[in-house]
């Protein structure tokens, strides 16, 4: 077995066995620190409601984005099979995991490429990330929308999770003429993330101003990358196992992330990284986001079958339309004016980063 194949499959197991974020570590989303504003006179019906939403042009059911998790395994193939499969009928984008196993190593192409057999209609969106596309160059890019007719490609921005891991790539000089290239030439939308640390305003203007259209802010208090490549270097590398202890809580947590990049002209948002009811997805998306995503919650219910991710995604469409009606929001852009009160940290991150540098508060 090749060493990505093993690492993939080292991922897909750890995130399966770590429990609850609240376990490991202290780092919340910060979306316990927004308060929506309770309205008791919402004066429309539960099912007049509509959560109807837009991405890159493309109008979709929810709002509602499976985040890129795998490909590259045995096992990566059946979850993305599942994913799909849900994506397909719930009318729901969907992203693979990073490519980079399935260019290098074509018996690899089909766990990749089961998602589009599995969802032909679905908008399916590639993976890479910016290092590799830096060090390989554009046609990597190509090859990686070919390998899955992709509508769109997401490219992900690690820095953390490579200076932990043990075969990590840190020459992250570069990364953004490679972006700026890839949304020139590669002909499709680019949408760049973060894994689980957040995206800053700088990064995010600086990314809209080479051409990218959408920012995942995957940010912290979700997925902890140092927690799992801190779990692969354990007994291995003393010196990178305590850098993965001592960053535990480092990062941009979500909803903080969220102030940071929405309102970005020419730039849609999507809010993932511990999404995990449908109240913390009106939350995000009244603090701006367009677009929830989620990964590790629907990593389980795939190995179960694609009608357990249905399952899992439909409580979170369920939930997310209860907080719609108790703030009398009858569509996703009502919820997006919807009033809130911020507490705590995330009050002060906003004071010093978001009121007092650009926008005007609404
Ligand atoms: C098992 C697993 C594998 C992942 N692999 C990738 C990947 O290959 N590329 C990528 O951009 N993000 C990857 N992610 C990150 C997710 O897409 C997402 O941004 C992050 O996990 C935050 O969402 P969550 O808190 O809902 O898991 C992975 C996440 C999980 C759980």
């Amino acid at each position: 077995m090749g060493d990505i194949e093993e690492r993939k499959r080292d991922h897909i197991s750890l995130c399966l066995d770590l429990g609850d974020e609240a376990e490991f570590s202290e780092k919340t989303t910060w979306l316990e620190h927004v308060e929506l504003i309770h309205n008791a006179l919402p004066e429309l019906n539960l099912d007049e409601i509509s959560l109807e939403a837009n991405l890159l042009g493309r109008r979709f059911k929810y709002p509602i984005l499976i985040e890129g998790m795998t490909g590259g395994t045995r096992e990566a193939y059946e979850i993305n099979r599942s994913l799909a499969e849900a994506a397909e009928r719930l009318n729901l984008p969907m992203e693979v995991g990073s490519q980079r196993a399935g260019i290098e190593n074509p018996a690899l192409v089909e766990t990749y490429r089961v998602a589009r057999e599995a969802a032909p209609h679905c908008f399916l969106i590639g993976n890479l990330s910016g290092v590799e596309l830096a060090s390989r160059g554009f046609h990597y890019a190509e090859k990686a929308v070919e390998m899955i007719e992709a509508d769109a490609l997401a490219i992900h921005l690690n820095a953390l999770q490579e200076v932990i891991q043990p075969e990590g790539s840190t020459t992250f000089r570069g990364v953004l003429r490679a972006i700026r290239e890839v949304c020139e030439k590669l002909g499709i939308p680019v949408v760049v993330k973060e894994v689980g640390f957040g995206i800053s305003r700088e990064v995010a203007e600086k990314l809209a101003g080479v051409g990218v259209k959408v920012i995942d802010v995957a940010g912290s208090g979700g997925t902890n990358w140092a927690r799992i490549e801190g779990e692969r270097v354990k007994g291995i590398d003393t010196v990178k196992a305590r850098i993965a202890e001592l960053y535990l809580n480092w990062g941009i947590p979500t909803a903080a992330s969220v102030l940071e990049v929405s309102g970005i002209s020419g730039l849609e948002v999507i809010a993932s990284g511990g999404i995990r009811n449908g109240l913390q997805a009106a939350k995000v998306i009244a603090l701006g986001a367009d677009f929830i995503g989620i990964a590790r919650p629907l990593l389980r219910p795939a190995l179960m079958g694609p009608e357990n991710v249905e399952k899992m995604v439909m409580r979170i469409v369920e939930e997310l339309k209860a907080a719609m009606f108790l703030t009398g929001s009858r569509t996703i852009v009502e919820l997006k004016k919807c009033k809130y009160i911020l507490s705590g940290p995330l009050y002060e991150w906003a004071l010093q980063r978001v009121w007092k540098t650009s926008r005007v508060r609404r």
